[in-house]
């Protein structure tokens, strides 16, 4: 069968692998991919959000499904216009992706079904929202209700600067629309983990579980980023987490959704603080992260097509899916200057110089006129290993990576580092 992936960073470039080693699959299509995917696949020149054109070229390549990878699409309803055109696709509706889309939606529905989460208020008026975070005790988390890349979280240090974020995004629409509404939530202290798990909109699968670093820095200092690294399973890891986890969140929330009248299929995401016996919701999101698929992938002993048909064909409760006991470290390769202003166009070599099994997942690369693999964006590479144990999968990671450079290339030396 022909399959279509849409998105182009590392996590993307690590589904098309996954994809690849089914025998199922004869050819794989990117939108628009980057210069990993190309050698392995076939890139098309459509951006993810130009659903239209993305329909038609589902359907002149005959593809049997459409896995789509980044949020943005999602909120923008392309599995709605999808499955309007007769095309199977892979994927949560608009109505249900407003679980990462709407922040306001997703606490809501947390309170009103119990799933437990920090404290919070909802506010789309400038003056009260300023009048409650007044009395609070920093730190203080502002939220922007929409999808902000990253930047709509913002962790105030003092009452002056939560007031001055609040001013910024919901008066001066420093996030666009993202900013009108706002939650103001309590702190919460603790280890975060990301658990992943497939649901058809009715059962779950088994899950996985990651964590990744933001900030640019070791030691989670310097600014946010799109993700510096990752590593599965989370040394604090164990079956019982992972069953709390699924009984406390991920099952109330697929059951939430169903019974707000949006059924949620594809890959739930749940980011979860967890501080000694307390686990509570940090944010859903509704698709795959970036970079834990790096990460989580390679851990991934089923084959991916039988569970994207199961979840697209509603029988997924028939589906087995298993996770290896390995370990996996994924380190991400940045563009000096990034997550500020970075040049492009840097020539990267010794991308052949790495063990044949270590993975190098390409995010902003492409060809040059020469057919070189240059830089074109901040994050550039995700290097990953796998290994017994955390600290194997770790010094294998960075044995490899050592061996690629591009000008002025940087990356966290802390990634799995306890
Ligand atoms: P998000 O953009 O929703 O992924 O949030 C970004 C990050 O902000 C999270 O991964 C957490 O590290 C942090 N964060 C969000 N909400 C809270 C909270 N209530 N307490 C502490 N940290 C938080
Ligand atoms: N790893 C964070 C995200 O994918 O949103």
């Amino acid at each position: 069968m022909k399959v279509l992936v849409i998105g182009s960073g590392a996590r993307e470039h690590a589904i098309v692998w996954k994809l690849l080693q089914s025998p199922q699959v004869e050819k794989v299509f990117v939108a628009p991919g980057n210069a990993g995917t190309s050698e392995i696949a076939q890139n098309i020149d459509i951006s993810a959000t130009d659903i239209q054109s993305l329909i038609d070229v589902a359907r002149q390549n005959k593809v049997y499904f459409t896995f789509v990878g980044p949020e943005t699409p999602l909120a923008g309803g392309l599995v709605d216009a999808f499955s309007k055109a007769g095309l199977p696709v892979f994927g949560p509706t608009q109505a249900a992706a407003r679980i990462e889309s709407s922040k306001v939606f997703s606490k809501a529905l947390m309170t009103k079904y119990g799933i437990p989460t920090a404290a919070s208020r909802s506010f789309s008026d400038l003056n009260a929202a300023t009048n409650y975070v007044k009395p609070l005790k920093p730190p203080i988390v502002l939220k922007a209700d929409g999808l902000a890349a990253g930047k709509g979280v913002v962790i105030a240090q003092s009452t002056d600067d939560a007031v001055d974020a609040l001013k910024c995004m919901m008066q001066d629409s420093s996030l666009g629309q993202a900013g009108e509404q706002v939650v103001i939530e309590e702190y919460m202290t603790g280890r975060e983990m990301s658990i992943f798990a497939f649901s058809d909109g009715t059962a779950l699968s088994a899950p996985v579980s990651a964590c990744d670093y933001k900030q640019v820095f070791d030691h989670n200092q310097g600014p946010n980023t799109g993700g510096m690294g990752s590593f599965s399973p989370p040394d604090f890891y164990t079956t019982e987490l992972g069953e709390r986890a699924m009984s406390e969140v991920m099952r109330p929330t697929i059951k939430a959704l169903t019974s707000e009248g949006a059924p949620f299929a594809g890959v739930l995401y749940g980011g979860l603080m967890v501080d000694g016996n307390i686990m509570r919701t940090v944010e859903f999101n509704c698709r795959f992260g970036d970079p834990e698929t790096q990460v989580i992938m390679p851990r991934l002993k089923s084959d991916l097509v039988d569970i994207v048909l199961a979840v697209i064909e509603k029988r997924l409760e028939r589906q087995s899916i298993e996770w290896s006991d390995e370990a996996c470290v994924g380190v991400v390769m940045a563009a000096p200057g990034y997550p500020g202003h970075y040049p492009t166009g840097l020539v990267i070599s010794g991308l052949s110089d790495v063990d044949q099994d270590v993975m190098v997942f390409h995010a902003g690369t492409k060809h040059d006129s020469d057919g070189k693999v240059v830089s074109c964006g901040g994050r550039v590479l995700t290097v990953v290993a796998k290994g017994a144990t955390l600290l194997q999968a770790r010094q294998k990671v960075y044995n490899n990576l050592s061996r690629i450079s591009f000008d002025g290339a940087h990356y966290r030396t802390d990634i799995a580092q306890f």
